[in-house]
């Protein structure tokens, strides 16, 4: 949700604006700008549209500077325009400043600096914080404070900050100050990188790479300043704060497309090799179990445990479906999967040895982090499955796992999935062996999970086959997915990923629960997705397979091999690996991982940008 980048150094500074945008454009891709500092004037360059288009027009008007800021957009407030376009200006330019966030008290500033003569250009949010930041600025220079003090621009800042609701990350330059760049975070991420004499502001490390990896991640209401005599951080409340200087895990690095087409599809070949880094160092082979470094909990707390919340948003939430499965099968704790947007509100009763874990891939996601901090509030030990090491949610957390599936840049997400599957499995292994699971139970566990790495390299065998069965139904308007059991949040994520990137109506259901309404759909345009490999379900999977048939239904299988049954009831048949039941998900989402892609290449779309979508959902 909105990309910032910003520098203070000694290169100049547009060409690193616009590459790191470039790299953040996964995060909105409305409209980009940046703003340098050139001599003593801020030039702003901002226009509707990709940072392609961005670039386009700095070949023909380019700035010079070395400190600037630059945004990349997902609009929330006001249109997708040029005037809407960060970076946003006060009235007198002495102030700049981008944003990612949602000030939602906007509306009541915006009225009152209306009425003390303030005129508005555009009808963002964000030119609000801007207007105020300059109207406190002023307001310290009528009383007589110097404009190029930097103490200046600290209070000025400080004083719109307290009147601030919502969320912001925010990077600021004072026309007046010009050897400086501001930045400050209330619930939206930043990250500072420190170099040799320059520093790099982002919203996430990927700018970063290629040029440090050291960096210091912002808290809640603190404040940076970057300059050319360093950097100087102080806290809403704590003052000047001296913040540890980290070096980022080299896993950050492959951001690169080298000869893929598309991040997604680069993502789902991944797969076997982010699976095998889940899976790396946490499998004990003499006590048949999963072993963690990070949980921070002593045996005797994680023995106690008698409920489990599992707590996430979208993709997220989909794996989490799979892990109460898991851990109420393997480890026979009662297990709860949440939207983390209905949690945060409803005052679940929790007891006291319910362990939370939010599944989140980004780690910023902004329900989410609300769910977290919200049953932290309430004394629940909060734990993070995440990938984005260093993310808000990470760090929050009172420990968790990451699952080192490398950067997701795809906005669909697809190998986060896998790993928080694997991840999961894991947990239901290590949470199963230190109660009931017998060594023997474990063993095959463990086996089980080391030959998945292979198995869905298999599994991506079936590309050209789902390649054909996307171009049968690339025209169909309607999909149902049906699975059971371990293979109905396999649907729901079958569905979601054709929805969004293909932008084709999908629902995913129980394959049984289907009798219940949605048959009512069925027709000869509507395909059906089985999920049906072979497993305890299987022959119940058939039945409702033979019902959409029966309504003339085309029916697609996700099946196990050489499965002739299936052959000859569906029209397509894509089969995969047979894997024991508990860890098909990680075969069968591929098949439709690949099929969304495929059919949102054969439409037209955007397979890596689709439409009203961004990567890191930082707003409510
Ligand atoms: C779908 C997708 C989203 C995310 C959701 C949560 O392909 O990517 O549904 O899964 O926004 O994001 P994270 O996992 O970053 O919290």
């Amino acid at each position: 949700m909105c990309g910032i980048v910003g520098y203070v150094g000694h290169r100049p500074a547009s060409d690193l604006l616009l590459e790191g945008l470039s790299r953040l454009e996964y995060r909105g891709y409305d409209s980009a700008g940046i703003a340098v500092v050139d001599d003593s004037e801020i030039e702003v360059r901002k226009r509707l549209g990709r940072v392609a288009g961005l670039i386009e027009m700095l070949e023909l008007q380019p700035v010079a500077g070395s400190i600037g800021i630059g945004h990349t957009r997902w609009a929330t407030h006001g249109e997708a325009s040029d005037i809407n376009s960060h970076p946003h200006r006060d009235e007198t330019g002495r102030v700049v400043i981008v944003h990612n966030g949602v000030i939602e008290n906007y509306d009541r500033l915006k009225s009152e600096l209306a009425m003390s003569g303030r005129g508005f250009r555009s009808t963002t949010d964000t030119e609000v914080v801007a207007q105020l930041i300059g109207w406190k600025l002023d307001q310290l220079i009528e009383s007589g404070r110097a404009a190029d003090d930097p103490e200046t621009c600290w209070d000025a800042l400080q004083a719109a900050l307290g009147e601030l609701k919502g969320t912001y990350g925010l990077g600021v330059l004072f026309r007046d100050c010009p050897g400086h760049l501001w930045t400050t975070r209330c619930g939206s991420p930043l990250v500072v990188g420190v170099g040799d004499q320059e520093f790099f502001l982002a919203s996430d490390t990927s700018p970063l790479i290629g040029y440090t990896r050291d960096v210091v991640y912002l808290d809640d209401h603190d404040t940076a300043r970057l300059g050319s005599d360093g950097i100087e951080v102080r806290h809403r409340d704590a003052g000047i704060r001296d913040i540890p200087v980290q070096t980022i895990q080299d896993e950050a690095v492959d951001i690169e497309l080298v000869d893929c087409p598309h991040y997604m599809l680069k993502e789902i070949y991944e797969q076997p090799e982010s699976v095998r880094s889940a899976l790396r160092g946490r499998l004990n082979l003499d006590d048949a179990t999963a072993v963690f470094g990070g949980l921070n909990a002593d045996l005797a707390e994680v023995r106690r445990i008698d409920r489990i919340v599992l707590t996430a948003c979208g993709t997220s939430w989909h794996a989490g479906l799979v892990g109460e499965y898991l851990l109420e099968e393997f480890a026979r704790i009662p297990t709860e999967v949440e939207y983390a947007s209905e949690l945060r509100y409803r005052n679940a009763p929790l007891t006291d040895n319910t362990m939370v874990f939010a599944i989140t891939q980004s780690g910023e996601t902004a329900d989410t982090l609300a769910a977290l901090r919200e049953c932290r509030r309430k004394g629940h030990k909060t734990l993070a499955i995440c990938n984005t090491v260093g993310s808000t949610i990470a760090r929050e957390a009172d420990g968790g796992i990451y699952l080192h599936a490398g950067p997701e840049i795809g906005v669909a997400s697809t190998k986060a999935f896998t790993s928080q599957v694997t991840v999961l499995a894991l947990l239901a292994l290590y949470l199963g062996r230190m109660r009931h699971m017998s060594f023997r139970a474990g063993q095959s566990f463990v086996e089980a999970l080391q030959g998945m790495p292979e198995l869905i390299s298999e599994t991506l065998e079936c590309h050209d086959r789902v390649r054909r069965v996307a171009m049968r139904y690339a025209d169909c308007e309607n999909f149902l997915y049906l699975g059971r059991q371990y293979n109905f949040p396999v649907a729901l994520e079958g569905a979601l990923k054709l929805k969004e990137i293909s932008y084709i109506h999908a629902e995913g259901y129980p394959a049984a629960e289907m009798k219940h309404g949605p048959i009512a759909l069925v027709d000869r345009q509507t395909p059906s997705v089985f999920v049906t490999p072979r497993g305890g379900v299987y022959e119940k999977v058939i039945s409702n397979l033979e019902e959409i048939k029966a309504r003339g239904g085309p029916v697609i299988a996700i099946a196990g091999r050489d499965d002739d049954r299936i052959g000859q009831l569906a029209d397509e048949v894509i089969s995969v690996p047979d894997v024991p039941e508990f860890l098909q998900p990680l075969v069968t989402s591929i098949p439709l991982q690949l099929l969304a892609y495929e059919i949102a290449l054969l439409r037209g779309c955007n397979v890596d940008r689709p439409r009203n979508l961004a990567k890191s959902v930082t707003v409510e």
